[in-house]
């Protein structure tokens, strides 16, 4: 798709990826409605790319996704601007044992990852459907393919997440919808806390910078590329994990020492 004709929908603008996307997005002439729940942080960086923009447009709505009067109120606006392209980019953290995460954590993270993008996009499909030409880009996680020690809830929306891409995919093969996955690698953006920071240098798992991650899903948006997953050797291990996932259920006994309770040193050490 040439992004000078695109009126794109981003979830999740404000974010550390979302913002940097959005900055390509404006900078290729699309015409962008940023979404998110923080109204300063938003209008702030919708001013940002207002100064900026050359030819495209800039608009922002504050609202919560996770809620069916948040998504209404975005769907609306979307028909207005003729949108005719959803990037679901949206999400929550949730890291931790199962053990200590509360309901309420479960029940956030899988409705704001995996329930508001498939009641966003239904919302808004007989909108897109009518347009000449549609994309919806679901941001999913390379733990969307490959599930590791503290992400069971995490990776159970992003795993829900690609389940949910790759079925509309082929259920609208054949229609002007074309439906797509990015698959990110951790990235230096305020998703990961200190915890996470230390989880991924324990294991030396890397971290790509979100422009990297903004400039792959420009891209993806381009060449209408159906699926990509960023990062080596992420990409080997979503494979192996695809082919035979018990071969890797003996490689994460670091991961795990990162969630082991910190034990109190024995007075024997003490003294
Ligand atoms: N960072 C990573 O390591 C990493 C790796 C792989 C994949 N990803 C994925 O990449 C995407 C972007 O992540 P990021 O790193 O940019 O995260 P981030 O900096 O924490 O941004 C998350 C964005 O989602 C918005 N958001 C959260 N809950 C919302 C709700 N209920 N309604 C509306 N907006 C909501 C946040 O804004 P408000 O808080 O103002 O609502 C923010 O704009 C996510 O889908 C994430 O799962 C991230």
């Amino acid at each position: 798709m040439r992004l000078a004709d695109a009126s794109i929908v981003l979830t999740g603008a404000s974010g550390g990826i979302g913002a940097a996307a959005a900055r390509e997005l404006v900078a290729s002439g699309a015409r962008v409605l940023l979404a998110a729940r923080d109204r300063a942080r938003l209008s702030q960086l919708a001013g940002t790319l207002a100064a900026d923009a050359r030819g495209g447009q800039v608009a922002a709505l504050a609202v919560d996704l996770a809620t069916t009067a948040g998504r209404t109120q975005l769907r609306d606006i979307a028909i207005a601007r003729r949108a005719n392209v959803l990037v679901n980019a949206a999400a929550v953290p949730c890291f931790g044992t199962l053990a200590d995460t509360d309901e309420g954590r479960i029940e956030q993270a899988i409705a704001t990852n995996l329930v508001a993008p498939m009641a966003l996009t239904r919302a808004l499909l007989p909108h897109l459907a009518r347009q000449p030409h549609a994309i919806v880009l679901n941001v999913g996680s390379t733990l969307g393919r490959l599930g590791l020690p503290g992400f069971s809830v995490y990776a159970a929306s992003k795993f829900g997440l690609r389940g949910f891409t790759e079925s509309l995919r082929r259920e609208l093969a054949g229609t002007g919808v074309r439906v797509l996955y990015l698959a990110p690698r951790a990235t230096r953006t305020a998703f990961n806390d200190a915890s996470v920071a230390a989880y991924n240098r324990a294991t030396g798992t890397r971290e790509d910078d979100p422009r990297t991650v903004a400039r792959a899903l420009v891209r993806m948006l381009e060449r209408e590329s159906a699926e990509r997953q960023l990062g080596f050797p992420e990409r080997l291990a979503v494979r192996l994990n695809g082919l035979a996932p018990r071969w890797l259920d003996g490689a994460f006994a670091k991961h795990r020492m990162q969630l082991a309770p910190r034990t109190a040193a024995s007075p024997k050490e003490i003294m």
